[in-house]
C-alpha cells in the first residue's frame, strides 16, 4: 500500500497528531514571524503555532490528515496554510521560515532544503525515533530510523541548541547561524 493510502486509513481509524512537548519548550527561541509545519498530520502543532501569532504553513501526504486539520482549525478560529503534498514535491522556498517543524517523520531528501528554507536566525526543531527504537518495536522499517549523531552531522552548519538521543528518540533543537560560511581567518 503506498504512503498515502496507508496514512488515510490510519486517520480514517482515528489515529491524531498530539501537540510535542519539545515544541512548546523551545518555539518561543523563533521569531515570530513564519513558520512550517512538515507531515504536520491532523494539525495540532500548526494550530498551536498559529494562535502563538506565527503565519504557518503546515503540509502533510494524507488528504484525511489535512481535512481534519483544516476543521480543528476552522473549529478555532485559527487561520494555517494547510496544504496536502508529499514531502519531496513541497516547494522548500529558500530564506522562508523561522521555525520548521519536523516530527516524528524522516525523509533523509528532504534534509538540505529543510536547512535552506531556513532564514538566517531561525530555528529548526526536530524530533523522531532513531535505531533505539528497533528494541521497543522490532518490526519497524529501519529506513526511517536515526542513526546515531546523524542530525548533527547532517546539519553541521547550524548551532545547536539542545540534543538528545539517550533514548529511543532523537530531539535536536538547532538555529541557522548564517548562510554564508566564512571561517573568522578569511574575513576581511
Ligand atoms: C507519525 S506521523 C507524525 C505526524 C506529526 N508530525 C506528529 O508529530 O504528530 C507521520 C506523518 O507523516 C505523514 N507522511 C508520510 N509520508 C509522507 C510524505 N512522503 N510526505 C509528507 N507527509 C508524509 C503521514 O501522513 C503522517 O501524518
Amino acid at each position: 500500500m503506498r504512503d498515502r493510502e496507508r496514512w488515510n486509513l490510519k486517520y480514517k481509524n482515528g489515529w491524531r497528531t498530539t501537540l510535542n512537548v519539545t515544541l512548546l519548550k523551545f518555539y518561543t527561541l523563533a521569531k515570530k514571524d513564519r513558520a512550517l509545519d512538515i507531515a504536520c498530520g491532523s494539525g495540532d502543532n500548526a494550530i498551536f503555532l498559529a494562535e502563538k501569532g506565527f503565519l504557518t504553513d503546515a503540509f502533510d501526504i494524507s488528504d484525511v490528515a489535512i481535512e481534519i486539520a483544516k476543521e480543528n482549525a476552522l473549529k478555532r478560529g485559527i487561520k494555517v496554510n494547510f496544504l496536502r503534498s508529499d514531502a519531496e514535491s513541497f516547494e522548500f522556498k529558500p530564506e522562508t521560515y523561522d521555525l520548521i517543524l519536523n516530527l516524528y517523520f524522516l525523509d533523509r531528501q528532504i534534509l538540505p532544503k529543510i536547512e535552506s528554507s531556513l532564514k538566517e536566525g531561525g530555528i529548526l526543531i526536530f524530533e523522531t525515533y532513531n535505531l533505539k527504537h528497533l528494541k521497543v518495536k522490532p518490526t519497524f522499517n529501519r529506513d526511517f530510523l536515526l542513526r546515531e549523531g546523524e542530525l548533527k552531522e547532517i546539519f553541521k552548519n547550524l548551532e545547536v541548541l539542545y540534543y538528545d538521543e539517550s533514548t529511543n528518540i532523537t530531539t535536536f533543537v538547532a538555529k541557522k547561524v548564517s548562510s554564508v560560511s566564512c571561517p573568522p581567518s578569511q574575513r576581511r
